[in-house]
Parts: structure tokens; sequence; C-alpha cells
């Protein structure tokens, strides 16, 4: 696992704004792993920001034939609604860039996996990390060999995201979701984990810390796989 630490996250999401747009030249039917939250948005922000004023790339960036396929989406809610992750994607990326819908793909079922192979599999994975150390909706406990299923959220998470997402109403939050596994990330390519905020401190200094799996610190996963960056500035108080 290689830690690159940035001074601001605008410096860091451009750094990986310029891999993800150097890679659609390169292959224009990428594979995108993608995730939500509140970690991607200025990533995305800036990937849209290319395609509209190729801030990056001096040609356009051209998302038409780019795959996309997301960690988690909530389970039982409607994709339109605010809260949906399909919506977040659409009104943070998709619908500012011109993907072709059909080749975004969210997990529905315990398909996804076979689906994501079918497709070719994903060339490069963008991963938050919760403050529990969860990837995707992979909580504590969560097994190597998870693949795409339905999870229960766990108490800290539901915490967390009715703070930032649901204006603290623990009660508005989703409390299960179906979620990529951690056998399932680790199929991808190449892997890059984000973190700018202080609360992630902890997560990304036993992260930096890891030597092997435990599942009661799902990220350590990432211990497993050959090429993994973590990217993060310096509100998160580790040393890169
Ligand atoms: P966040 O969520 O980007 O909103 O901090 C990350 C996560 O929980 O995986």
């Amino acid at each position: 696992m290689k830690f690159i630490k940035f001074k601001t996250e605008a410096e860091a999401v451009k750094h990986v704004a310029e891999i993800i747009v150097k890679k659609i030249h390169a292959k224009p039917s990428l594979a995108l792993g993608l995730a939500t939250g509140s970690t991607p948005i200025k990533l995305y922000q800036t990937l849209v920001d290319d395609y509209k004023h190729h801030t990056i790339s001096k040609q356009a960036t051209d998302w038409s034939h780019v795959k996309t396929f997301n960690l988690d989406e909530y389970v039982g809610v409607d994709y339109n609604s605010e809260i949906s992750y399909h919506k977040f994607m659409a009104d943070n990326l998709f619908d500012k860039v011109n993907i072709n819908k059909h080749n975004t793909f969210f997990p529905e079922d315990h398909s996804f996996d076979s689906l994501i192979s079918k497709q070719g599999g994903v060339d490069l994975q963008i991963l938050g990390i919760g403050t529990n150390g969860h990837i995707g909706f992979n909580e504590p406990g969560s097994k190597a060999d998870s693949l795409t299923r339905v999870v229960e959220l766990v108490p800290n998470t539901i915490a967390v995201n009715a703070k930032k997402f649901f204006n603290g109403d623990i009660n508005a939050v989703p409390k299960t979701a179906i979620s990529m596994g951690l056998a399932s990330i680790l199929k991808s390519k190449e892997i890059i984990l984000l973190a700018f905020e202080d609360a992630k401190t902890d997560a990304i200094s036993k992260l930096k810390k890891a030597k092997s799996f435990d599942p009661s610190f799902p990220a350590s996963i990432l211990t497993q796989h050959p090429n993994v960056t973590i990217i993060f500035d310096s509100s998160v108080k580790v040393d890169a």
C-alpha cells in the first residue's frame, strides 16, 4: 500500500482526477468503481469541470464508453429520491458528463459480481473509508470472501450518516444496504482510497499499521491487494 499526503483536498482530488482522465483517454471503455458519501464529491466536481472546460486534459474527455460500478445502495429506497445513491451519482457526475446511463451499474442483488466479471472487471476502484474502517458498507465483522449482499448498517454508520446527510435524524437513515463485498472490491485491478477529514485520522493510522486482514477493521483487506494507493490531505493527522 502506498500512502500519499497532499496539503489540501483540492490538490489531492486534482491528482486523482488526472489519473482517471488519463486512463479514460488511454482506454475509452474504462471500468470505474465508484463511491458515494461526502469524500468523493470534490473529485466528481473536478471531473465535471474537466468535462466542461478541459481543465485537466487539453482534449475533450469522452465518457460515452466509460462503464461505472457503484459500491452500494440503500435497500428499499426509490432511486429518484434524494437519499438514493443512484440520485447522488446522477446529481454529482452522471448527469453532468456524456456518460451512457446504460453503462452505469449499481448492486441490485448477488448477481452484481458476475455482471462485473462479464463486463471485464473493474480497472480502478475509488473508495472512501468509514470512521469504523468500513469500505463500501462492509461493516466490522465482514468476511474476506464476502461478495455483493444485503448488509445491516451498524449504529456508528447510521449515526455518522444521519449527521452528514439526514439532518441528524437517525430514524430517517435506511438500516440496510446492498454492498459489494470485500472480495468483490479486491478483484479490481487498482484501488485508490480517499480520506479528507480529521475524523478519518484513526482509520488511516490503523490502515497504515495493518499487516494482514482483521475482520474488526474491514479496510485491512487492502493489505491483500498489490496495487492500492491511499490519498489523503493534511486534515488527516497521519504522516505519509
Ligand atoms: P464519507 O463516507 O465519504 O461520507 O465519509 C465514507 C464511508 O463511509 O465509506
